[in-house]
Formats: C-alpha cells, sequence, structure tokens
C-alpha cells in the first residue's frame, strides 16, 4: 500500500528571507491595502505570462510591486518543483544530489535565483541529514536583465550568509547578463553538474535556438543532468514536446524523465491533453493569502511540465530490473472517479493507456489504484483491452512500486 506523499514546503528561513526582500516585515494579515495591491500585481504578472509577447518586460522586471509580486508568489511556487524531479533523478540512479561533494551549477534565465535557490533549499533545508556531504556549490545564474540578476545575487548571499548554511558547505555564486540566444553565451570551456532552465526556454524560439541547446549540451558535464521546467499549460507543454524532439533529434542527450523511453510522444498529436504534473505542498502565507483574494487555487497544488536530460547511458527500468519492463507505467492523471468505477491515464513514453477498475473489482491485487497519483511509476498486469479503455478485472494486479 502506498504511503501518501510528503508535501514539500519551504523552509521558514527562505520564507522570512523572501517577505524581508519583498519589504513585509509585519506579514499580510494585518495589512488589507499591502495584500489587494500585491494580489493585482500577481494578477497583472499572470496576465503577462498568457500573452508574454504582449508584455513589455522590461519595465515590469523594474516594477517594484511585480518583482515584490514574483518573490513572493511565483518564486515559491516554481522552486518547490524541483523537489520531486531531484528526487526522481536520485531515486532512478541518473544524479544524486546527495552523493555530491562538488557541484556546480548553471541556471539560465535564472530571474531572481529561483532554482538556484531551489537547489541550496533541498540540499539544505529539506531535512537531508545527507547535506553535510555536499561540501561546496558553485552556481552561476545567466539572465539578460540586470535587475533580476541583482535580485538573485542578493538572495543567494542573504541565504548563504555566515551561520545559515550546514557546516563545512560553501557556496559561490557568479551571474553574467547576456542572452542565452546569443551565439558563445557561455563563453568558457567550464562543464557543469546540473543545468537548470525554469521558465524560459519554452518562451524561445527562432534560428538561434537549436544552437543555445547544443551549447547546453556540450557545456553538461559527462555525468550531469539538464532539468528543463515549465508552467503547466497545453501551450508551454507543446512547446516543451518541441524541444525534446530537438534535444533527442541534434544531441547527444538522453531523455530520463518523464518519459519512460524516448519513442515518439502519444500526446504529439492530442490537442486535448496535455502531459504535466500536480504538485502538493504546503503553500508559504502569502501564497495562501494571495490566493484567497485572487481565488487562484495554488494551494490545492502546482501543475507543471518537465524534462530531464542526462549525457551517461542510464537505463530508465534499471530499478525495475526484476520486472517485466512492458508491464511498467507512468501514471499521467489523477484517479478520475465515476459511479461504480475509477478511471486512470497511464504512460510509457509510447503509448497511453485509459486503464478502468470497476468497483466490484476492486480487490488485494489491484487496491493501489484509487491510491495512484500522477508521477507514479506503477506496475499493471492482466488488463484487457476495450474499445476505448483497459478493463482491470478482479485478477488484475496494479501496483505503485515507486
Ligand atoms: C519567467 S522568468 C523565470 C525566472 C526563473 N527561472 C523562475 O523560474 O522563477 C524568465 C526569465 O528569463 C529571462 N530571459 C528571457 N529570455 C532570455 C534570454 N534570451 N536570455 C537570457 N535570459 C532570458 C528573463 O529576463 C527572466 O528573468
Amino acid at each position: 500500500m502506498k504511503k501518501k506523499r510528503k508535501a514539500v514546503s519551504l523552509s521558514p528561513q527562505l520564507e522570512q528571507l523572501l517577505s524581508s526582500n519583498a519589504g513585509l516585515e509585519d506579514g499580510l494579515r494585518t495589512n488589507k491595502k499591502l495584500l489587494q495591491d500585491l494580489a493585482g500585481a500577481v494578477k497583472a504578472l499572470s496576465d503577462a505570462y498568457v500573452e508574454p509577447e504582449k508584455c513589455d518586460w522590461k519595465a515590469l522586471y523594474k516594477n517594484t510591486a511585480a518583482v515584490n509580486a514574483y518573490l513572493l508568489y511565483y518564486l515559491p511556487v516554481n522552486l518547490v518543483k524541483l523537489f520531486p524531479l531531484l528526487d526522481e533523478l536520485a531515486k532512478g540512479g541518473a544524479f544524486d544530489v546527495a552523493q555530491r561533494q562538488h557541484m556546480s551549477v548553471l541556471d539560465i534565465g535564472c530571474g531572481p535565483g529561483t532554482f538556484m535557490l531551489g537547489l541550496l533549499e533541498y540540499i539544505c533545508r529539506a531535512g537531508r541529514p545527507e547535506a553535510s556531504f555536499v561540501e561546496s556549490i558553485s552556481l552561476t545564474g545567466i539572465d539578460r536583465s540586470k535587475d533580476n540578476l541583482a535580485a538573485a545575487d542578493r538572495l543567494i548571499r542573504q541565504y548563504c550568509s555566515p551561520g545559515c548554511l550546514p557546516q563545512g558547505m560553501t557556496v559561490t555564486a557568479s551571474f553574467r547578463q547576456g542572452s542565452v540566444l546569443s551565439p558563445d553565451f557561455l563563453n568558457s570551456p567550464e562543464l557543469f553538474d546540473i543545468i537548470i532552465a525554469g521558465n524560459v526556454l519554452a518562451e524561445l524560439q527562432g534560428a538561434a535556438l537549436p544552437s543555445c541547446l547544443s551549447a547546453l549540451t556540450e557545456h553538461l558535464a559527462p555525468d550531469g543532468v539538464l532539468i528543463i521546467i515549465d508552467p503547466g499549460t497545453r501551450r508551454a507543454a507543446q512547446r516543451l514536446l518541441e524541444l525534446r524532439n530537438m534535444l533527442l533529434q541534434h544531441t547527444e542527450l538522453r531523455l530520463f524523465a518523464p518519459c519512460l523511453c524516448a519513442a515518439a510522444c502519444p500526446l504529439q498529436d492530442d490537442s486535448g491533453q496535455w502531459c504535466h504534473e500536480k504538485l502538493f505542498w504546503q503553500p508559504t502565507e502569502a501564497v495562501r493569502q494571495i490566493d484567497g483574494v485572487l481565488g487562484f487555487t495554488k494551494e490545492k497544488g502546482i501543475k507543471y511540465s518537465f524534462l530531464s536530460f542526462v549525457k551517461k547511458d542510464v537505463d530508465r527500468l534499471s530499478p525495475y530490473a526484476d520486472l517485466a519492463h512492458e508491464n511498467i507505467w507512468r501514471v499521467g492523471s489523477y484517479v478520475i472517479k465515476n459511479k461504480g468505477e475509477d478511471r486512470l491515464w497511464v504512460c510509457n513514453g509510447r503509448e497511453r493507456l485509459l486503464l478502468r477498475r470497476l468497483e466490484r473489482n476492486s480487490s488485494e491485487t489491484n487496491s493501489d489504484f484509487e491510491q495512484a497519483e500522477r508521477g507514479d511509476i506503477v506496475f499493471v498486469d492482466g488488463a484487457v483491452p476495450r474499445a476505448v479503455f483497459h478493463d482491470l478485472p478482479k485478477e488484475a494486479v496494479f501496483r505503485i512500486i515507486h
């Protein structure tokens, strides 16, 4: 029986740091006007993300209300998405942050340092005793906005101020202003263990993009990982699929997740469904309050899409060597509850199946079915093909294995 996933959260230290950088020393509870203004700025950012081509981003990053809204709302919401990705990379034997004594990290389109902070938070504060193993982390942030780089520099310095990191750990951070679409944007022979592109690549278009992807591949260490994170919207997921195909066709990188194999995506020509995850978390106080004003629902879970690629030859299914590979699937939806039956989508990277289990067919061998969540790796055996779904009879096996 599956244990319910632990909801991820930000440490009180980081939450406090974000609040003080956004000028919120006394919290939002007592200041209704401030809350209304912040909620207005979050709404304006949200509208800008829907139609990014209409937004003057340069002006937005200089606008104090927008910057504070990002720090208090979008930064925490984005940052926590990194945690399950790192967990999955470690479990699958692709990249284990906890096993690295030294780590160099590149964050492209780093904004105010969201994912650099996310990595530090994952290592230092997520209750990981192994944090003491990591001795040094070298962070490099690239962004075309000088204001965002200054914010990232400030936040990372404060996060790492004396006494705040685990004993024996050092963090160095450097920042470079520039566009990732300009030739030679890295302009150094440096290799990185982790390259993160968060909420940036899906928005980039044009002829320069393939050379940006080649440069990222070239600068990834042989046992490194490239992580791409974008919103869980249809538009971003479709764009991610294009990036997935570009990376598979034009680089030597190997796809690690979410797909269990690098075949043609079964959602490629589906206009109604798109691949995304939903992360359950403990929202920060600011997110909770802002959601309360706007009617947004980030507190109920955060949708996102992602890709992770590695250079080395990792057998994605090797942790399940004792199981037949054709029986291993990844859950791609929540459990859809209907009268007398439940349904669930699973995908193995080349095929998507809609599974159905009638209530009366619930049994000990398939009892994990109602517990399944997006992103779970499951073992399915004995499903019977019908016209639009595969039926799970009583004797079928449905077991969550990861
Ligand atoms: C939506 S923000 C994401 C910030 C951060 N990665 C996060 O997820 O919270 C997009 C960032 O990408 C930067 N950006 C957009 N196009 C870029 C480009 N061509 N080169 C470098 N940075 C770029 C923007 O300045 C901005 O800071």
